[in-house]
């Protein structure tokens, strides 16, 4: 039998101050953007305030412990079979204990709540409010704030790119480069704005981003298998990696940094990248915010700051290229904000069969890494092997890159958990369990 999930009423489980402090601020942003956006346009008034009302009685709901009801399938914006998988989730929640806000699994009603959102907004009778990403100001703002980072990088692929092209880079070299901007991938999961929910400042940005951040993280990697997944490319005619992105902006710049390197070397001709079709977890990326990156590279006006400079041209241009021939590919895919865990793409023929064209793909972040584990009780020694049940077995070549923002965690060698449990209390935090909700640490998982 497998482990428990993660319960919201469980105070040594991050889930609980998710559900009593962030899922509300989260709900509380949205409000406001609302509100920004009546601002801009009077004739949204009155659809408006019916969608901020509906936000409010969430909130009600999240207070009073509301049983969380199942979704009407015939809701429109969602495909019927993805809410009736919902539904089917939650019925057989329930069997074993009523579902609400303040007690259910935290994973399932962490997806709901997106889902939900979804569904309220095109439940506007206003066509505006069908389409539009009520988490968007944020992830823009917020990507404008990240112009050092940004910066930073791309004088690091123009130098790159340079010495790919005079053939200075022998294997070794190549290697550890790879290495670097796998480290530079995952740490750009450090940019999440569900994590900085509220009030995030410049600084608190770039305390996350940018090459002095990472050399300080190095060491808080807690399980590292870029060895065998670097083996495992380099055994295969590797032809295409591809990537299940998750945050929008920085993330995803990151990750595109990484994607061009591996395309400019020749050490795979395809990148394919996987987005989320609906606004999902704040920040997460959908193929429109792609598009917005991209535009925003080359906008004198967006990192007004970085004009013009000759490395950022370079870095924009060498990704409108791939992207246009074809060697970037943009996908998305229903599966990817349903309540399954990743298991289930066994089952998922089109998606499983897409997957397995790849040679490697790289999950990115936390959420991913919940998804792919199930978010369980597994034992913080369980070897990822058999927290990814039966990915373990597909054939797909799994590298997760994930900065720990939730409780689960495997493959960790004995005694290291209680050591952080002791570490991250003497840090002056209450709950020591905590330590892998903090994104201090850091976990780079590797199945073939
Ligand atoms: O709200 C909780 C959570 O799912 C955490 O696991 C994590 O902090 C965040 O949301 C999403 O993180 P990521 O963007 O890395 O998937
Ligand atoms: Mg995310």
């Amino acid at each position: 039998m497998l482990p428990l999930p993660y319960y919201n009423d469980d105070p040594k489980s991050f889930a609980y101050p998710t559900v009593h402090n962030r899922w509300p601020t989260i709900i509380e942003g949205c409000i406001e953007d609302i509100k920004k956006e009546i601002d801009n346009n009077s004739t949204l008034q009155s659809s408006g305030e019916k969608l901020i009302d509906s936000f409010k009685q969430l909130l009600d709901d999240f207070k009073s412990d509301k049983v969380v009801e199942p979704f009407d399938e015939t809701s429109k914006g969602t495909p019927k079979e993805i809410l009736a998988r919902y539904n089917k989730s939650l019925r057989r929640l329930n069997e074993m204990k009523k579902v609400t806000w303040l007690t259910g699994p935290w994973l399932y009603l962490e997806c709901y709540l997106y889902q939900w959102i979804h569904l309220q907004m095109w439940s506007s009778d206003e066509s505006h409010w069908h389409t539009y990403d009520i988490f968007e100001r944020l992830k823009t703002e917020t990507f404008r704030q990240s112009s050092d980072g940004v910066i930073e990088l791309c004088k690091l692929y123009q130098k790159l790119n340079g010495e790919i092209n005079t053939g200075n880079l022998d294997e070794d070299a190549f290697k550890l480069v790879f290495k670097e901007l796998i480290d530079v991938s995952l740490w750009g999961n450090a940019t999440d704005l569900s994590l900085l929910a509220g009030n995030v400042t410049a600084d608190d940005i770039k305390s996350v981003q940018g090459a002095e951040a990472r050399k300080k993280n190095e060491k808080n990697i807690l399980v590292n298998d870029f060895e065998s997944a670097w083996a495992h490319l380099k055994s295969s005619k590797s032809q295409r990696i591809d990537f299940v992105l998750d945050n929008s902006g920085f993330e995803l710049f990151t990750d595109l940094v990484l994607a061009l390197f591996a395309l400019d070397s020749g050490l795979v001709q395809e990148i394919d990248i996987h987005c989320k079709e609906i606004p999902w977890f704040v920040s997460d990326t959908m193929p429109k915010d792609f598009d917005a990156l991209v535009s925003q590279l080359e906008d004198p006006s967006f990192f007004k700051e970085l004009h013009g400079d000759e490395a950022l041209t370079k870095f924009s241009s060498a990704l409108k290229k791939y992207y246009k021939d074809g060697k970037i590919r943009v996908q998305s895919h229903p599966f990817w904000t349903t309540d399954a865990n990743f298991w289930d793409i066994v089952r998922e023929d089109d998606l499983f069969a897409e997957l397995k064209k790849s040679d490697l793909i790289i999950f990115k972040g936390d959420l991913n890494y919940r998804k792919l584990t199930g978010d369980i009780h597994w034992d913080k020694t369980t070897p990822f092997r058999t927290a990814i049940q039966d990915l373990a077995t597909s054939g797909l070549p799994i590298l997760s890159l994930r900065t720990c923002k939730a409780d689960v965690v495997v493959g960790l060698p004995q005694g290291v958990d209680e050591q952080l449990i002791e570490t991250y209390k003497s840090m002056g935090n209450e709950v020591g369990e905590f330590w892998s909700s903090s994104g201090k640490w850091a976990v780079v998982s590797f199945n073939k």
